[in-house]
């Protein structure tokens, strides 16, 4: 993944039909909610061709013919929801889960589809629609962008995680409900588990069924959407159909610059002392991105690097410097 897939909005050219406008939804909706708080919203997506199951076989095998395979996800689709997002069975046969999604038992996530000149539009389009519908101007503040569909099977459970991107879910096929927490609420997810995110330990977050109380369930048909704010803990039960959803997921990058705080605060805690979190002292957390920001590439080459080339740099001075104590000691008479 690189931080090349950044569209450039006048480049791209499709003589795909798309709907005059996709989103629907009251403007103040995005504006005060936007990566504050989870929101639903209708879309106008739900039975275009760009999502039938012939064509996403289509878009897999374009994918695999880039030479991208890592960029298809297939996974068995029955799996408990306190699943370790990596240590789900993988399925090899890809094309063949995704062309008999009814009764294959998968969940398939094809990534940054936008390569394909037709999601790529589609993605155009979205974007300009969101600018419009927040106020903000997404495009400057971007270091990352992607447009991933999950195609999952009856009944298919994604696990319980979170996120790194900003999310605009847009449920295309099927039903699906999305328990989805309060990514502020300290009792569900913790500084701690936050700072190990960033650090590169993306499975961090622990499912605990005693918090399940504390989730928002949302029910997704075709033609509603969902916003999630970064970190928001989730995980989803489809219905007993198939389901298509299409993601687009960005960075931006002041939220780019937060997760250096949490990378600090974990060396102090380390340390033994008890870090502020973000949001407390303009001051420390001004000191603490800018300590981080010496070591970090200015342009990374990848989305994982965007956030962590800092602690990675980081990370290896302190094994250097390990090395030249060991060295220094077995000198000594
Ligand atoms: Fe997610």
């Amino acid at each position: 993944m690189s931080v090349d897939n950044l569209l450039e909005h006048s480049s791209i050219k499709s003589d795909l039909k798309l709907p005059e406008q996709i989103i629907q939804s009251d403007p103040s909706n995005f504006q005060e909610n936007f990566n504050r708080s989870h929101f639903m919203f209708s879309h106008n997506l739900a039975g275009h061709p760009l999502f039938e199951i012939p064509r996403l076989v289509e878009l897999a095998n374009t994918i695999l013919s880039q030479g991208r395979k890592n960029k298809i996800q297939s996974y068995v689709s029955k799996v408990p929801v306190q699943q370790k997002w990596d240590h789900r069975p993988e399925i090899k046969q890809m094309i063949e889960a995704i062309a008999h999604i009814g009764e294959s038992d998968s969940w398939v996530m094809l990534e940054d589809v936008q390569t394909d000149p037709e999601y790529a539009a589609l993605l155009d389009q979205i974007i300009t629609e969101l600018e419009i519908l927040t106020g903000k101007p997404l495009r400057k503040e971007m270091t990352w962008l992607g447009a991933y569909i999950f195609i999952g099977s009856p009944n298919s459970i994604t696990p319980y995680h979170i996120d790194s991107e900003l999310n605009f879910l847009f449920q295309i096929q099927g039903e699906k409900d999305m328990s989805l927490f309060n990514q502020n609420d300290r009792s569900v997810l913790s500084e701690e588990e936050i700072e190990k995110f960033y650090m590169g330990d993306l499975t961090v977050a622990n499912y605990r069924e005693e918090n399940q109380n504390k989730a928002s369930i949302y029910h997704l048909q075709p033609g509603k959407g969902l916003h999630h704010p970064i970190l928001a803990p989730h995980w989803a039960k489809n219905g007993n159909n198939v389901s298509v959803a299409l993601s687009i997921l960005f960075y931006l990058r002041p939220y780019d610059l937060k997760a250096r705080i949490y990378q600090v605060n974990n060396y102090l805690r380390k340390l033994g002392l008890e870090p502020t979190p973000p949001g407390k002292s303009a001051l420390r957390d001004w000191v603490k991105v800018f300590a981080l920001g010496l070591l970090s590439d200015r342009h990374p080459k990848s989305k994982f690097t965007i956030l962590r080339s800092g602690v990675l740099r980081f990370k290896s001075i302190e094994r250097k410097l390990r090395q030249f104590q060991h060295a220094v000691r077995s000198l000594k008479p």
